[in-house]
Order: C-alpha cells, then structure tokens, then sequence
C-alpha cells in the first residue's frame, strides 16, 4: 500500500465539515511524469512513467436516498445525480463527464451504485499535462470499488479508466497516463512496454539531479483533435508499411532502412521509431549518466517538434530557457503537446534557482500565460483505504 498523503486526511476533514458526517472510504490517484517515450503508447512502444506527488484525492460515504453528491473543492461546486437517471445522463462541462463515465464503467467491474457523498479535491493543475484526468477517473474508480469491497485488479482499473476516456470524453489515448498513476513505485520510474503490457518498476541512480516540471500556462485541453489526427496517422503509417513490408505487423516491427521519404507519415514513423530507441538508451543513461540522459530528452524534443509536429512555441521557448541555464543537463515537451509542461532533468542544488529564472524569462515572452512548477518527489501509485 502506499503512503497516504497529507490531501487525503484534508479531503476527510472537508467531507466531514460539509457533509456533517464522517467518511466511509478514502482515495487518490497521483499525476504523473513520464521521462521519455512520448506518443508511443498507442503505438505498441515503451515509455518510462513515474507517478508525482501530486493528487486528486476523493473522501466518499453511502447516503440513504437515490441521489449521488459530488462536492468539488476545486470548482466550489455541487454536481447531483440521480442514480436511476445515470445512464441516461449526457453532462456538458467535461468534469462531471468524467465522474458520470467512471459511475457507468464502474457497473462493469461489479460494483453496485447506490447514493453516495463525495468530497473531492486535487493539486494537479488542470491541462498542465501531468494527467490530472486519468488521476480524478482512477481516485473516484478505486473509491467505488473499495466502498464495494471488491477485489483489487490494477489491470482492471487501468483499463477501465482508459474506457471513460474512450467513451465518455471521445479522446482516444493509449494507456500511459493510467498506467503511471495507478501501478507507479515510490522512487522508481515504471518501464511499460505497451505491446507485451509488460510493466517492469526499476530503481534508477541519479543522485544530486532532480525532475522539475514547469508548466507553460497554455492549457493543453484543447488538443484533443490534434491528438486524435495523430492516432490517425500513425493507423495509416502503419497500414501503409505493412502494404510495402509484409514482416511489419505494428509500428514496432519497422527497421531504419523501413522509412524512405520525408512526408508526413514518414515523419510520424521515424518519431516512434526514435523514440523506443531512446527509452532503451534513456534505461541506461537512468543509471547514473545525467549528461547522456539529458541529450536523450532533447533529441527527444527535437523530434516531438520536428517530426511528430506536437509541440507548440510556448513548450519550445520554455525548453530553449532551460537549456541556457547551467544547472540543466536536458529539457524536453511532456505529455500530449500542444501546450502543458516540460520535463527538466536539473542538478537538485541549483533546483529552486533553476524554476525562478527560467520561469521569469519566460514570464517576458508570456507575461499573460500563468506558468506553474513542481520539483517531483516520485510516489506510489493510487490507492484507497476503509475507515
Ligand atoms: C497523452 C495521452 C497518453 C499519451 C501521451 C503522449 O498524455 O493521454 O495516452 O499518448 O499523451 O505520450
């Protein structure tokens, strides 16, 4: 189990102060990080996530009517269902079709739905690209199926979480968001390989460097299309390879010499391909090569910008700061693209000063954009507790 955090004695005492009773299950979900094998997850790649401590933590208690009260701390804001009109519910602002989806996908893993108060609250900014949506499905996922005592599959929750996203939100990700969140190792950074669904938590050995996340301001919400142009792309890369090469089965069986031409699908190919290399590279360099690592994660950048067309001039302006800044040996886009944050591999005694100066500099280009940083402690991954 892991460590409980300090958010989650805060959303009991909320619960219990608003809803004048105690709480009968707690949980959260933390965001995540990933260091680098970005885009590959729905391409039978590899990737290397690590959960944050950072949170959505929910506190939850069975009520003796029909009616499910959710209370978010957040948007100070009272969202009621009526349990026999679920089903038919189509919410418009997209967190209550979060909690509505994970309700719905919830019957499918056995658990009975009655009425319920909910308390929930988070420190995961929203479209900050550290997966606060994957976090805010799985804290409320876990909760229903601990209130239900039913037994606990981390499979299970990953891949219905992903279901809500699919069917409720119409974005069609791939798996590393809820895989970060729900399996991530205190210290560790989880090895995913998406085609086997292999997960393999690894110790690395960094000492003096530190992850910082620094967050453009520009909300990556509404990259949705974009991102579904890029599932596109890579389905019709794909099919075009496997025409020209029969051996080419998924986008992991294409060999260098595989990629003629530089037109747009060939760009997207060559990224994937790229990128699982460098996840394997990026497997050693984790063990004690800061300097290696951190080229790694700009040529990983570099290609997300110039190949796979996902970054945007905010995620390169924040990465060309850093890079001038002495205390840090690498610096890339993180997460969908489009806007979020960046992931800096920085020497942990210069990290605070790092944040300051790279955010002001940024500040001058976009002084209207409200940026935000979090030096990563790396968690566990979600868990819930009965009272
Ligand atoms: C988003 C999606 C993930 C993954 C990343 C890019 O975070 O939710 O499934 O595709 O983008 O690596």
């Amino acid at each position: 189990m892991s460590i409980k955090p300090a958010i989650v004695e805060h959303v009991a005492a909320r619960f219990s102060s608003h809803f004048q009773t105690k709480p009968k299950v707690l949980s959260w979900a933390p965001g995540r990080i990933n260091i680098i094998g970005e885009h590959t997850d729905y391409n039978d790649g590899l990737a290397l996530p690590a959960a944050i401590n950072r949170y959505v933590a929910m506190a939850i208690a069975p009520r003796d009517d029909n009616q499910i009260i959710f209370q978010s701390e957040n948007y100070d804001e009272v969202f009621v269902i009526d349990v026999d009109q679920l089903a038919t519910l189509k919410p418009e602002k997209s967190w209550h079709r979060y909690m509505v989806g994970t309700l719905c996908i919830s019957k499918d893993l056995g658990c009975q739905l009655g009425g319920m108060s909910i308390m929930l609250t988070g420190d995961i900014p929203a479209g900050s690209g550290l997966s606060s949506s994957a976090a805010l499905i799985l804290a409320l996922l876990g909760g229903l199926v601990e209130l239900n005592q039913i037994e606990f599959d981390a499979w299970k929750l990953v891949k219905a979480s992903q279901r809500v996203e699919h069917e409720y939100l119409g974005v069609k990700c791939g798996l590393l968001d809820q895989i970060g969140s729900q399996m991530s190792v205190a210290n560790q950074v989880l090895e995913v390989d998406f085609q086997s669904l292999q997960v393999s938590p690894t110790e690395y050995n960094l000492p003096g460097y530190s992850w910082v996340a620094l967050h453009t301001g520009k909300s990556r919400e509404l990259a949705e299309s974009a991102y579904q142009t890029r599932v596109t792309e890579c389905q019709q890369a794909l099919e075009r390879m496997s025409a020209l090469h029969p051996h080419v089965k998924t986008l992991r069986d294409i060999k260098d010499h595989d990629i003629q031409g530089d037109d747009t699908l060939a760009k997207r190919i060559r990224h994937v391909t790229q990128e699982n290399k460098r996840v394997k590279m990026a497997l050693e360099y984790i063990q004690n090569d800061p300097e290696n690592l951190g080229k790694t994660l700009y040529a990983s950048h570099q290609s997300l910008r110039d190949d796979y067309e996902v970054s945007c001039d905010e995620l390169n302006a924040m990465v060309e700061i850093a890079r001038r800044h002495k205390a840090c040996v690498g610096s890339r886009m993180m997460g969908g693209g489009f806007g979020g944050s960046t992931l800096n591999l920085v020497k942990t005694e210069n990290a605070q000063e790092f944040v300051d100066t790279t955010l002001a500099e940024y500040q001058k280009q976009y002084p209207d954009l409200k940026t935000s940083a979090l030096i990563a402690e790396l968690v566990g991954g979600a868990d819930s507790v009965t009272l």
